[in-house]
């Protein structure tokens, strides 16, 4: 294992090992043009290092990845490439429902998932049930589908709202440990570091409450190109970061 990884460095757990990474898997589409491929090929080869990089993030002890799948804008694609990513999310889906257990990995999904077909639903839910079966402790991939980072904070405050106008809580009750808690991440700390590919520098309506004290790692290489050794590098330069969070360095 690199060294970038230990961590009894003196700097401590501040410099160690991210517990939770956030990933904007950006980038498919690029690689398949450049190769002369349909756009689907790219969404294909990104899928695969998907599951590439949650292994390995699941091996070097990393406890979260959260990756962005599909955004709430990504509907205005052809119906050919929606219909393309969906049709590989539920093939991954069958197989995880598969293989989860006995790979101790849990699976969990952030995003609206009503306009999402039957189907897939349906499929989330089991992965929802058999990730409940497993041990906290045990690694999680969440993926953003059909997410926004503004569609979540909106649904977030649309329940708090109803459950003030049911008389069930007071507007003076919200903080912000009580409003993360209607988020889709509830319960999940948030990522220390999130990473986006394929050159572009900008978040893109992702994870925007969570991200407040994030670190950020860009870099050009297309989301299907994207191997350990690249992860490795966002995780070192994360390492390397002075996290004040406001304060003054001692
Ligand atoms: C990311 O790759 C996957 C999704 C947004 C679904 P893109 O499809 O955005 O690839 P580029 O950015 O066009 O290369
Ligand atoms: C962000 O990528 C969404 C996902 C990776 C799922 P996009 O390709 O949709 O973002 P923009 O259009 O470049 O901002
Ligand atoms: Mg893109």
């Amino acid at each position: 294992m690199a060294e970038v990884f230990k961590m009894s460095d003196k700097a401590g757990q501040a410099k160690g090992l991210p517990r939770h990474i956030a990933i904007i898997m950006d980038g498919n589409g690029r690689w398949a043009t450049k190769r002369g491929l349909p756009r689907t090929a790219g969404h294909k080869a990104g899928a695969e290092t998907f599951r590439r990089i949650a292994t390995y993030c699941k091996n070097i002890g990393v406890q979260y990845l959260t990756v962005y799948a599909f955004s709430t804008e990504n509907w205005k694609r052809s119906a050919d490439e929606v219909g393309a990513i969906m049709g590989l999310l539920k093939k991954y889906l069958l197989e995880a429902v598969d293989t989860m257990e006995k790979d101790h990995i849990r699976l969990h999904f952030f995003g609206d998932m009503t306009p999402i077909s039957p189907e897939l639903r349906a499929l989330a839910h089991e992965t929802d049930e058999i990730s409940a079966h497993l041990p906290e402790g045990d690694f999680q991939a969440n993926v953003c589908l059909n997410y926004g980072g503004r569609d979540e904070i909106l649904r977030a405050v649309r329940e708090f709202s109803a459950q003030c106008a049911a008389g069930e809580k007071r507007p003076e009750d919200l903080d912000e440990a009580l409003f993360s808690s209607y988020l889709d991440s509830r319960g999940i700390p948030d990522p220390e570091l999130i990473i986006r590919p394929s050159g572009e520098l900008r978040l893109s309506n992702f994870l925007l409450w969570q991200c407040a004290y994030s670190e950020f790692y860009f870099t050009d290489a297309l989301w299907p190109d994207f191997d350990e050794a690249e992860l490795d590098r966002a995780i070192a330069s994360y390492q390397k970061r002075d996290r004040r969070f406001g304060g003054v360095k001692k």
